[in-house]
């Protein structure tokens, strides 16, 4: 049987996205009851870091090793990756040593040449365009504060960047309304918003974007490869920082969320980070568990 992959949120179904979600909270569950859990006991997770991580790492290697297996760190820098070995060529080799493959990279189409050449899983840990793993935290994390989000309007306040495009396949995938407010410029990718039109409003005020939404959420807004726009993006951005009195307008229960790492004073305000509506620490560590999920579901096809 081929492997399956994890590139987008779209190589799943809706029902395959609610039944990982909500065995991502069962791990979570027992893993804070102290349980022990081998379901994936020696098997190997490859890692490939082209950016850096701080959240995905250590929630990919953790969790290996909370099931029983093992992860291996590699970086461009250390391997034929980086000497320029081709990618297919890599991929057949790595993925006839391990039972998954994780990759964290710039361009997306190398997330799909290596899946193409690989007999292993592939799971996208991050492209310039697509962040699934992250969605599936999220979504576990409003789920376990609020229950299902289907309905629900979520507010994306900020770049239209490869966490937006996430939320905008999440937002078909899960059912929800998703408003975007981005300044001009820095609008997401036109071809996905097309493909998503009846779940997505584009909209200039993040005031307009955020009125009554039940979760707000933002990022940086200059993403890694985009350092040298630092200045440029804080000028343009300058309006669309999540602070308290946009958080007023927002539902009286709405969550706030932010991937992480944060820039406060820029997309979040300081406060904002510890705000009774912030749910932004369990959302982190259900990367932890959201991945667990995801790696059973993927290395030993069942979710139980
Ligand atoms: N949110 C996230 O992916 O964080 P890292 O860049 O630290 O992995
Ligand atoms: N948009 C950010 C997300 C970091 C987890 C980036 O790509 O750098």
């Amino acid at each position: 049987m081929a492997a399956r992959h994890f590139l987008t949120l779209n190589d799943m179904s809706t029902n395959e996205l609610e039944n990982l979600v909500d065995h991502g909270s069962r791990l979570r569950n027992e893993w804070r009851q102290g349980k022990v859990r081998d379901s994936l006991k020696n098997r190997v997770l490859a890692m490939i870091f082209e950016k850096s991580s701080t959240r995905t790492r250590v929630s990919f290697e953790a969790g290996m090793t909370q099931l029983g297996g093992s992860a291996m760190f590699l970086s461009p820098r250390d391997t034929q990756l980086g000497r320029g070995e081709p990618i297919e060529d890599s991929a057949i080799v790595i993925s006839s040593m391990v039972d998954a493959v994780m990759i964290r990279t710039f361009a997306h189409e190398t997330v799909e040449k290596f899946s193409q050449a690989s007999r292993a899983p592939v799971i996208n840990a991050l492209t310039d365009d697509f962040h699934p793993c992250q969605l599936l935290a999220d979504m576990q994390t409003y789920r376990e504060h609020r229950g299902s989000i289907r309905g629900a309007t979520v507010a994306w306040i900020g770049d239209g960047n490869n966490m937006c495009h996430s939320y905008i396949n999440a937002a078909t995938q899960f059912d929800f309304h998703l408003n975007i407010a981005t300044p001009e410029g820095y609008e997401p990718d036109p071809k996905l918003m097309k493909a998503h039109s009846d779940r997505i409003t584009l909209m200039r005020e993040p005031e307009e974007a955020a009125r009554n939404a039940n979760l707000l959420v933002t990022d940086v807004w200059a993403s890694m490869g985009q350092e040298d726009e630092q200045k440029a993006r804080e000028k343009a951005f300058a309006k669309y920082q999540i602070n308290k009195a946009l958080m007023d307008l927002a539902a009286k229960d709405a969550l706030l969320m932010h991937c992480l790492p944060a820039h406060r004073g820029e997309e979040i305000s300081a406060e904002m980070i510890d705000h009774p509506g912030s749910v932004i620490w369990d959302e982190a560590e259900n990367r932890l568990h959201a991945q667990k999920a995801l790696l059973e579901f993927l290395i030993l096809n069942r979710l139980d």
